[in-house]
């Protein structure tokens, strides 16, 4: 299976505070990666790198090199625009827009892409579908997307991200904030997306990390301590830090 992002020697500074320290990771296409590693190790702003959203803040800047498809994404003439619509990013907290069912996920391909009527119509229904959400909402598109339940909302959220047809879903702490059987929903929702997309999730859940990922990084103080496949890392940690997290001894 090919590599389709490979951070090689990433550092990353927030102002003058470095946060990431020489982290060096592929993540395969096509398959799920946990990022994994106790709070303030660096696992957003590492993810935040892959589609340089960070430089929305003039004092934070990354060094080294960020290869997407083979292509250095942190070079100066890369398009934003572009590489953002590759990079999907969906959050911790679902942030459904204040408008209805239907023009939360119609409405970026409205702002984006060149699409008639009809086109928008079947677009918006492939991402709920996508999203196993279509048969709970298809009669009442026009309901404020505020009106959904948390998990219902995150699948929402992800049939808007998936509507404008990226190839990579980075995703932080995705299920934190919805109750355990929608996590479950989502995950499930997860191994069906990982067919057509590229995956990176951050979790503080070690069970879900072990369900759903194919392999996994630990993160620990702004370094990629340890990555590979989450069988190894689970079963038979290199490093005893890995261990020590994964068996719930510091977090
Ligand atoms: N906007 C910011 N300005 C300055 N420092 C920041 C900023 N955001 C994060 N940091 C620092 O960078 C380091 C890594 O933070 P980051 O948010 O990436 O950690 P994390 O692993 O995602 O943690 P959590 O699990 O709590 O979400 C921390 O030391 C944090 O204090
Ligand atoms: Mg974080």
């Amino acid at each position: 299976m090919g590599i389709k992002i490979s951070a090689q020697n990433i550092n990353f500074f927030y102002g003058p505070h470095q946060a990431l320290f020489d982290n060096s990771l592929d993540i395969e296409e096509n398959k799920i990666t946990a990022v994994i590693g106790p709070s303030g190790c660096g696992k957003s702003t590492h993810l935040r790198i892959y589609n340089r959203i960070y430089e929305l803040y003039h004092d934070q800047r990354a060094e080294g090199k960020l290869l997407i498809d083979g292509k250095n994404i942190l070079e100066k003439d890369v398009d934003l625009l572009k590489l953002r619509r590759k990079v999907g990013m969906i959050f911790q907290k679902p942030t459904p827009f204040p408008m209805s069912i239907f023009d939360n996920v119609a409405y970026p391909l409205k702002l984006h892409f060149n699409l008639s009527k009809k086109e928008i119509s079947e677009r918006v229904e492939e991402a709920l579908r996508g999203v196993s959400i279509w048969d709970e909402v298809k009669d009442k598109l026009k309901k404020s997307g505020l009106a959904l339940s948390g998990g219902q909302q995150q699948r929402l959220c992800i049939a808007r991200t998936i509507a404008a047809r990226p190839e990579i879903l980075l995703m932080d702490e995705p299920t934190s904030a919805i109750d355990p059987i929608a996590t479950l929903k989502i995950e499930d929702l997860l191994l069906k997306l990982k067919e057509r997309f590229t995956i990176v999730i951050v979790t503080h859940n070690m069970q879900q990390a072990a369900r759903i990922s194919d392999n996994t990084a630990f993160f620990y103080k702004g370094k990629i301590i340890e990555s590979g496949s989450t069988k190894k890392i689970f079963t038979n940690p290199e490093n005893k830090k890995t261990e020590e997290y994964i068996t719930g001894r510091f977090g």
